[in-house]
């Protein structure tokens, strides 16, 4: 093993700014977000303060799920640029002291990747369907699906193939949309193929991977039928299977191979416990804390969760992470401003009908930054959060193209409205996206009020939630204990407040609906909100100097 520097543990206390490219930039005016326009923008970046970018795929792939189906694990999407972008972009990051954290995605493929066409063209028994999960149907014309598994994105996980000679053939496991079907990770060529994709952007100076939907890799080689209940685990014939950790043993060698490099899991699981096992020494770095970003705005909840992830993350020797928001989910202001506050994948739907009071939203999403960025280990911030901006629920229904929205018969919006393209500046969409006088419109409509949302708006105005952002994450870097990894010391509070020290910063937020005292402090370092008479009113955040 390499020697380690004190600088290769970078990532165990950064600020991590997810872009998404399709919707942070666009450089060349077709509309989307690119290489280019991401290029241009690093400078607003270091402005803002954080350490490092992860970047939702960038390769080629026919966007049938917005990238999650790639085609090529080794090439740029077109649409974003080349190859050549990204080492250029890699280098001038690094040049600014940004690290590049990119997302692969093991589980599955596009069925546009090579493999999948030479599976389909090759037909039954051919050893190249052994890397996906291809089976013959069930009933006397095998005309059912092989098993009951159900897509994650809604209707069968199932799809079946017209053979070579022109027949209805076997079908094929996807656990998203039909476009992305299943890897099987019990063939060593996947393995041995994902081992060298990981090489392959390692080499080019990558320094972190995020990985998708990392509890899904393995499935019980029987397919047997699941039943909705059963809980993930080892016995869960898809989800969170022991021999996951096999693949991230060997992954964890290959990152080690030169100091500095991280692995970052998605793994969305119920039990946090069963997640924590992902961060064993010799497995991931560290796991994204999906209880944290689902937590309802209530002080007795979110201090559980904070307590058990600190407490959870702790003997592997692992940072805890912490994340109110990503490109899957409704965004803060509008979840944190509708009567329930909590993220439930399963009920999107039901929340898009009920009304959003963004005044209070935002007021919360100030507090819950601040909250955030004094948490011990390493935070995220997904694009836009930084701008206050809001869940677009009124996105017509012929623009809309997250595949949830059509699998499920336009019963759930899906995930188009965090995903609209910020505004940069100006007061009429494309606000500053795509350059002056493009051809390309938005690939999703701007709400017209974001004109008093752009970066541009909002750097020429102190009480701004980008102001907030960068002064907290400036304070964050150079206050030495909120930037420690751990330590995190309770105070008592009353019901409604969280109040805590890192040294000799003091934390302190109200949840409730009264306003409440301040502990002792010298000084007052930060607040999300102007104090009123000396206490701290309701849905505000303050750090005080002890
Ligand atoms: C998780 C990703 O974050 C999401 O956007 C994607 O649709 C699924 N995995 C499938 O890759």
């Amino acid at each position: 093993m390499p020697e380690h520097a004190p600088s290769d543990f970078w990532w165990r206390t950064a600020a991590i700014y997810q872009l998404y490219m399709r919707s942070f930039a666009d450089g060349d005016g077709d509309g989307t977000g690119d290489l280019a326009g991401a290029r241009a923008r690093l400078p607003y970046l270091t402005d803002l303060g954080v350490d490092a970018i992860w970047f939702n795929p960038w390769y080629a792939s026919p966007m049938a799920d917005a990238g999650y189906d790639i085609a090529d694990y080794r090439a740029i999407e077109p649409v974003f640029g080349r190859l050549a972008d990204a080492d250029a972009l890699i280098s001038e990051a690094h040049g600014l002291g940004i690290k590049i954290i990119i997302d692969v995605v093991p589980n599955h493929g596009s069925d546009a990747h090579p493999w999948f066409a030479q599976a389909l063209a090759e037909g039954p028994g051919s050893p190249v369907r052994e890397r996906f999960w291809f089976r013959d149907g069930r009933g006397p014309d095998g005309g059912e699906p092989p098993n009951n598994w159900q897509s994650i994105f809604g209707g069968p996980a199932w799809t079946r193939v017209t053979e070579p000679d022109g027949t209805p053939g076997q079908w094929y496991l996807h656990l998203f949309a039909p476009e992305q079907p299943d890897f099987n990770w019990g063939n060593p060529a996947v393995r041995t193929e994902f081992e060298d994709v990981l090489r392959f952007w390692f080499d080019r100076g990558v320094d972190g991977i995020r990985i998708d939907s990392g509890a899904l890799l393995t499935k019980d080689p029987a397919l047997p039928d699941v039943s909705p209940d059963e809980p993930p685990g080892p016995a869960h014939p898809f989800t969170d299977r022991d021999d996951v950790h096999d693949i991230y043993r060997s992954w964890r060698a290959i990152a080690d191979e030169k100091p500095g490099r991280v692995l970052i899991g998605e793994i969305w699981l119920p039990d946090a416990q069963r997640t924590a096992a992902y961060v064993r020494p010799g497995e991931l770095h560290t796991v994204f804390n999906f209880p944290y970003l689902s937590c309802p705005w209530d002080a007795t909840a979110l201090r559980q969760v904070i307590e058990e992830a600190l407490a959870l993350n702790a003997p592997a020797g692992a940072p805890a992470t912490w994340v109110l928001s990503n490109h899957d989910v409704d965004r803060p202001v509008s979840r944190y401003g509708r009567a329930d506050t909590h993220f439930d994948l399963a009920r999107r739907r039901y929340l898009h009908g009920f009304p959003v009071d963004l005044a209070l939203g935002t007021r919360r999403a100030r507090a819950a930054a601040l909250l955030t960025l004094a948490l011990p280990g390493s935070v995220y911030i997904y694009q836009g959060e930084e701008l206050g901006l809001w869940e677009v629920q009124d996105i017509p229904d012929e623009l809309r193209q997250d595949p949830i929205w059509r699998r499920t018969g336009g019963e759930d919006p899906g995930r188009d409205g965090c995903r609209v393209p910020l505004p940069w500046s100006g007061t009429e969409p494309p606000f500053g996206f795509s350059p002056p006088g493009s051809p390309g419109e938005p690939w999703l409509p701007q709400p017209k009020e974001w004109r008093d949302y752009t970066v541009a708006a909002q750097s020429a105005s102190a009480g701004s939630m980008l102001a907030l952002y960068r002064e907290g994450l400036a304070m964050r870097r150079h206050e030495g204990a909120l930037r420690a990894e751990s330590g995190l010391d309770w105070l008592p509070a009353r019901d409604g407040v969280i109040a805590f020290d890192r040294g000799d910063v003091r934390c302190v937020t109200n949840l409730s609906e009264q306003p409440a005292g301040l502990p002792p402090h010298a000084e007052v370092l930060l607040a999300s909100d102007p104090l009123a008479d000396g206490q701290l009113p309701p849905d505000t955040t303050a750090w005080l100097r002890a």
